[in-house]
């Protein structure tokens, strides 16, 4: 089968491989119809997220076809339509059970500390070989596969594996309640997806802070307030915008490849610039850039103080960008004297999965027009380095694997415009 293979920083090709096999009772086979590329993927490839074993398949946001289930799943037959959530959980643990299910006891077999499994990912998340391909391994997946209605497409499916959970659990983190006035920094697809979960938790006023024309245009057809860092200071416009208090939650979705401005009032000083090189050698030992392509970011831990500086005193950071555990640079002096909860993690993709799918259902919530570009498996490479360099157009790639449900290549012609997104302003806050 055709899979996308990370074979070493700034090294990813498109293979043939042998398909999985069901490996244990509670595993399935799913035949994947349509995959994508997220943000995180491109960390592994930029070095920002160290640990991947050569010959991993990448991936991990699904929609597909249960194949084959193992002798212990009762409750999925093949034929069945599902999503794939990102991270694997054992549904049984007391961290499951609480809804931490990226806190699995039983998962990881390092063991219970050993951290969030997800597919496609480093040695340390698991090891499993990832969803951007023709057939998938899935573990426990009578407690992840998520049964899909006829009425629910691929395309908005896809959305549901991995983007829209984290944008609902980052507004959670953020505690966004109602009336709240929201800032997001980071206008890529996790950002864009918590301009609508912010409003569905409450918020009354959403700002979105990047520093690419496309994607604020993206986050202002969602009638979020926008900012541009490359042409003003983002702490001093949030501060403008309210009255000089700050933003009352504040969802970091940027996370260890942050940019600094290339212009601006905000740009760094010389010795700012010093500190963002030492942080960045800290994230990324490993570099193997292409030209302007899988380039780490060039300022770790620029929106982490921003988030911290453009929040209300008092309020909250909810964190769902990643930064792995070889950077430790955080603001905490200034979260200290402001008071602030800090709340972080990776997303309990299980947890929320089956009520976005309900939303979608119902109309309340359409994720498609965050699909910017839908590629076919061959152009696969291509489109991974065209998402990498951020070029216009390329908020959010769909793999379309050829299996029935998928959405056509060009869909994504009318990205942004969809009215189901976020308009509707302020929603009912619907706890969580
Ligand atoms: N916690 C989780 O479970 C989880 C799940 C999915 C994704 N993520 C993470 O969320 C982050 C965003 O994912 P994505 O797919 O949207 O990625 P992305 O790379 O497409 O988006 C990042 C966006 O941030 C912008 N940006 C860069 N520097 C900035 C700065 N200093 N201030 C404001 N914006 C800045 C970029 O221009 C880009 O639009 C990634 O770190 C990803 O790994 C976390
Ligand atoms: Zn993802
Ligand atoms: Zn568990």
């Amino acid at each position: 089968m055709k899979a996308v293979v990370w074979h070493g920083v700034g090294d990813i090709r498109l293979d043939d491989v042998p398909p999985p096999k069901v490996q244990e009772p509670f595993d399935a086979i799913v035949r994947i119809t349509t995959s994508a590329i997220c943000g995180t993927d491109l960390h592994f490839v930029r070095g920002t997220m160290p640990g991947m074993r050569e010959g991993t398949i990448l991936g991990h946001e699904a929609v597909g076809v249960v194949e084959e289930v193992g002798s212990a799943v009762r409750n999925l037959r093949p034929g069945d339509r599902v999503v794939v959530p990102s991270t694997v959980a054992c549904g049984t643990c007391s961290y499951c059970r609480a809804g931490y299910y990226a806190q699995c006891d039983n998962a990881n077999p390092a063991g219970r500390l050993g951290g969030t499994v997800f597919f496609g990912g480093p040695q340390a998340a698991g090891g499993l070989d990832g969803l951007q391909a023709e057939y998938a391994r899935v573990p426990f997946a009578h407690v992840g596969l998520v049964p899909l209605p006829e009425t629910v497409d691929d395309g908005q499916a896809v959305l549901l594996s991995d983007i829209y959970p984290t944008a609902w659990f980052g507004a959670r983190l953020a505690e966004t309640g109602p009336g709240d006035t929201v800032a997001i920094f980071g206008g890529g697809p996790v950002g864009q997806a918590a301009v609508a979960c912010a409003r569905a938790q409450g918020a009354g006023r959403v700002i979105l802070v990047d520093g690419l024309a496309d994607r604020l245009e993206l986050a202002a057809r969602q009638h979020a307030e926008t900012v541009d860092f490359n042409t003003e200071d983002p702490v001093e416009a949030i501060r403008d915008l309210t009255g000089g208090i700050g933003a009352d939650r504040v969802i970091d979705a940027v996370g260890v490849d942050a940019q600094r401005p290339s212009g601006g009032p905000a740009a760094a000083d010389d010795r700012q610039a010093q500190l963002f090189e030492e942080e960045r050698r800290q994230a990324a030992p490993e570099q193997h850039p292409d030209g302007d392509t899988w380039v780490p970011g060039n300022a770790p831990s620029q929106a982490a103080r921003w988030a911290v500086r453009a929040v209300a005193k008092a309020g909250t950071v909810g964190t769902v960008g990643v930064y792995p555990p070889q950077v430790d640079h955080y603001p905490f002096g200034e979260a200290f004297m402001k008071n602030l909860t800090l709340r972080c993690g990776n997303c309990n993709h299980r947890r929320y999965v089956p009520r976005l799918v309900e939303r979608v259902a119902t109309g309340a919530l359409d994720p498609t027009p965050l699909i910017t570009q839908w590629s076919a498996t061959v152009d696969a490479i291509d489109a991974y380095a065209a998402f990498d360099r951020r070029e216009p157009g390329w908020t959010k790639v769909a793999l379309g694997l050829g299996g029935e449900g998928a959405m056509p290549p060009g869909s994504g012609e009318h990205a942004g415009v969809g009215t189901g997104t976020t308009a509707g302003g302020i929603g009912r806050p619907t706890g969580r």
